[in-house]
Formats: C-alpha cells, sequence, structure tokens
C-alpha cells in the first residue's frame, strides 16, 4: 500500500482492518485466483466466491448480463463444495497480501455450520455468512425471516471462534429486524447489502436476458438502496457494526457510505470493469480525507449532518 498520509485504519467489532474497503464475494473469485488482476494491497480485507459443503453447479447459461447502469447474475453459486475449496484454496491463502474472509452458503443451518468449520480449518481470517443469494433453486433466501437468520448464525456461530458477519438482502421487508437477529445470534457485524431481486429482456429475441429470468442486480443503480439499508441499521441498532455493499465505483461513494454508519465499504460489480478499481478508490479516499482535515475513518463513520 502507498504510504498513506490519513490513517485509513478502521473496525468491525473485534476486527481491526488496515483500509476500509473490501473487495464483496463473488466478484474477486476464490481471491487467489484473481491476485494477479486486482491490487490486493490496498484492500483491508477480500471475500471468496460463497462456498456450500457439497458442491453446486450452479445456474445454466445465460447467467450474466448488463441493465442499464447496472448488471444482473444468476450464477448460482457455483462451487467445488468446501472439502475441495480447502484442498485447492487453503494452501494459497497465505500468498495474497490481505486477509481473505470465507464465505458460507447452504440449505439449512447444519450445511452453513459444515462450511463455517471448513472455512475456518483451510485459515481464512473470517467467516461471511451469506444469507441473502437470491439464485438458490426454490428461491428460498433466508435473510427475509429472522428466525431463520437467526437459526444459520447461531449455528455458525458454534461451529467457528472466528469473527462472523452475516450478508443480509436489500429483499428483506424489515432490514433492521433481520440484523437484529443475526446480532443476537451471535454475528459480529452485518454486510448491507447483497444484490436485489431483478429481470431484463432483450427486445430483438424476446427472451429473458437470464435463463432464470430473475437474478441478482448489482451495481451503481443499486447504491441508494443499499445506502438505506445502511442507515436504518445504524439508527436503530447504534452497537452493530456495518459492512455496506452496493454500488461503490468511486472514493466518494466509500464517504457515503461510512457517513451513514458503515466502518467499511464492499465493492463487487466495479471489479468487472476495472479489476484494480480499489486503488483509485482509496487515493480518492485519501484525497477527500486530506482535503477536508480528516485524519481518521471514524471521524466520517455515522457522521452525516442533520438537516
Ligand atoms: C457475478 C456476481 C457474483 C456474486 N456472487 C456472490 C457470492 O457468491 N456470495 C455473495 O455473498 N455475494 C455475491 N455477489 C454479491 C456481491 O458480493 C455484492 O453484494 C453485490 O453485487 C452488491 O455490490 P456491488 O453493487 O458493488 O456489486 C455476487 C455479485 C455478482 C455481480
Amino acid at each position: 500500500m502507498s504510504r498513506p498520509k490519513v490513517d485509513l485504519t478502521t473496525t468491525l467489532g473485534p476486527v481491526t482492518l488496515r483500509s476500509p474497503i473490501v473487495a464483496a464475494s463473488g466478484t474477486v473469485g476464490s481471491v487467489v485466483d484473481f491476485a494477479g488482476a486486482g491490487d490486493f494491497s490496498v484492500y483491508g480485507a477480500a471475500v471468496a466466491k460463497s462456498v456450500s459443503s457439497d458442491p453446486w453447479q450452479g445456474r445454466d447459461t445465460p447467467r450474466l448480463s448488463s441493465s442499464g447502469e447496472g448488471m444482473l447474475n444468476a450464477i448460482g453459486i457455483q462451487n467445488p463444495g468446501i472439502e475441495e475449496w480447502a484442498r485447492q484454496i487453503g494452501p494459497r491463502i497465505g500468498e495474497v497480501p490481505v486477509p481473505i474472509w470465507g464465505s458460507a452458503v447452504g440449505h439449512d443451518a447444519e450445511g452453513f455450520a459444515e462450511v463455517a468449520g471448513g472455512l475456518e480449518g483451510a485459515g481464512v481470517a473470517a467467516v461471511e455468512v451469506n444469507l441473502s443469494c437470491p439464485n438458490l433453486d426454490d428461491g428460498h433466501l433466508f435473510a427475509l425471516d429472522p428466525t431463520a437468520s437467526a437459526e444459520v448464525v447461531a449455528a455458525v456461530r458454534s461451529a467457528t471462534d472466528l469473527p462472523i458477519g452475516a450478508k443480509l438482502s436489500p429483499n428483506a421487508v424489515d432490514i433492521v429486524e433481520i440484523a437484529a437477529a443475526a446480532q443476537e445470534a451471535g454475528a459480529d457485524w452485518v454486510v448491507l447489502t447483497n444484490t436485489v431481486w431483478g429481470a431484463g429482456f432483450d427486445v430483438n429475441t424476446r427472451r429473458p436476458k437470464l435463463r432464470s429470468v430473475v437474478g441478482g442486480y448489482s451495481g451503481a443503480p443499486v447504491k441508494a438502496i443499499a445506502m438505506r439499508c445502511v442507515w436504518e441499521v445504524a439508527q436503530a441498532l447504534p452497537g452493530l457494526p456495518i459492512v455496506g455493499c452496493g454500488g461503490v465505483r468511486t472514493g466518494d461513494d466509500v464517504v457515503e457510505y461510512l457517513l451513514a454508519g458503515a466502518s467499511a465499504v464492499a465493492i463487487g460489480t466495479a471489479h468487472f470493469a476495472e479489476p484494480r478499481v480499489g486503488g483509485r478508490i482509496i487515493k480518492q479516499l485519501e484525497r477527500y480525507m486530506t482535503r477536508n482535515g480528516i485524519a481518521r475513518i471514524d471521524e466520517l463513520v455515522g457522521a452525516a449532518e442533520p438537516w
């Protein structure tokens, strides 16, 4: 990392990050296989693609499409299962100049717990609990239900001593209720948010842009939606650390999330167009801080001014 003129460290409960930016799950592969393309030295952490207990094949193509300024995806968490993941990725975790967080997904609480144990064994620094993937076959989404979310987080909590973050969905009717349930069950922080349900159609072929028709929408247009979630949770649950996530492309986007109440900010879709986007964003963030006489990240966290 270039020598910072400002202090970029931030905390998420028990975890101290050297930088407030995090690479979002599913947008940087398994981190180790993206290392040549990205610039991980400027991130506080990077989250590997979600992994399940057994291998998942993923959805049929087409499963990625543009839509306006954003992206539709329905990858379906294609992954080799935790055993194979740990065998392939575990020995390489030390190669990358950034703490790697694993991401657990599953069909039930036991599955999530098994993955969390496997991720810890493989050497990740923290476990993100992906309660919010909108691409499961039955359309089921834990993050819409506080009881189901709490059950999964509690199972993961008892399966690992690592810090855990719960990744929630902007599709939840009451995001505060779900965040409170995750916190109560043992989550150290929440990630707000995963993708928004979306769909699109090709006007020439008249076919859906995704084989599954409905998928997850991400990128610039979802920023205001995720920001609203961050704001609501920060207001209602001030003791719960938040990683903001959705539509981040610039240093100002990071500042906006911090002002809304996030302590760290994840970058996802921007990696597809600009794999080294993190370096540019950190320079912009440092410039903003210097210009405004801000020495530390925590001076910005939740620092939005009232009207
Ligand atoms: C192609 C693609 C794959 C993704 N895969 C995962 C995943 O495996 N696990 C997960 O928790 N989130 C996944 N996400 C969601 C992102 O991590 C992020 O939460 C979301 O895209 C919003 O941030 P963004 O607008 O910066 O992309 C995926 C997103 C995209 C675009």
